[in-house]
């Protein structure tokens, strides 16, 4: 399901090195625009650095990082169209769950937040209850609310 907006990503020999190790090694990836998509692997293979590198947190040892025609391996954090969501402390502890989801949206000078915000909170809402079902059995929590603050508005 592709959106218009959105351009495939295009990892190109994307390589990282601290010191001796080599976290990420020419990797060479398209990930489709609009997909859903899960790195998986052992611990330590590189998955997190591979996040930060796209994300602008890591400046890669070689390769190239592009979305759709644009290069943007030099760009940095800010001048990205890349969100991340880290795995804790990503709620902003002093502003409720509308605001935590409008904070992009107001720093986009959306100027209406409302409907924008009532449909993430409803899909966010559905998504947990999904989520929940189908992970409750195994004990397993979710991050659907902070999830929800990252998605871009439409
Ligand atoms: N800042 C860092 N300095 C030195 N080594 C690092 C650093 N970050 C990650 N590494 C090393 O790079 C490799 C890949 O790490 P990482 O990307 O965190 O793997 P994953 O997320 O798949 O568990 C590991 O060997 C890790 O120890
Ligand atoms: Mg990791």
């Amino acid at each position: 399901m592709a959106r218009r907006d959105v351009e495939d990503l295009h990892l190109r020999g994307l390589t990282k090195q601290f010191g001796d190790v080599v976290a990420v090694d020419h990797l060479d990836l398209t990930i489709p625009a609009g997909s859903f998509f899960a790195l998986l692997g052992a611990s330590g293979c590189g998955k997190t650095t591979t996040l930060r590198m796209i994300a602008g947190l890591e400046d890669p040892s070689g390769g190239t990082i592009h979305i759709g025609p644009r290069d943007v391996t030099s760009l940095r954090a800010f001048e990205r169209p890349v969100n991340t969501v880290f795995q804790s402390y990503a709620l902003f502890p002093h502003l409720d769950i509308f605001e935590n989801i409008a904070f992009g949206l107001r720093r986009r000078k959306v100027k209406d937040v409302t409907a924008p915000v009532e449909a993430m909170l409803e899909l966010a809402t559905q998504a947990q209850s999904t989520v929940r079902r189908s992970a409750a059995a195994r004990g397993l929590g979710s991050r659907v609310d902070q999830r929800a603050r990252c998605a871009p508005p439409r």
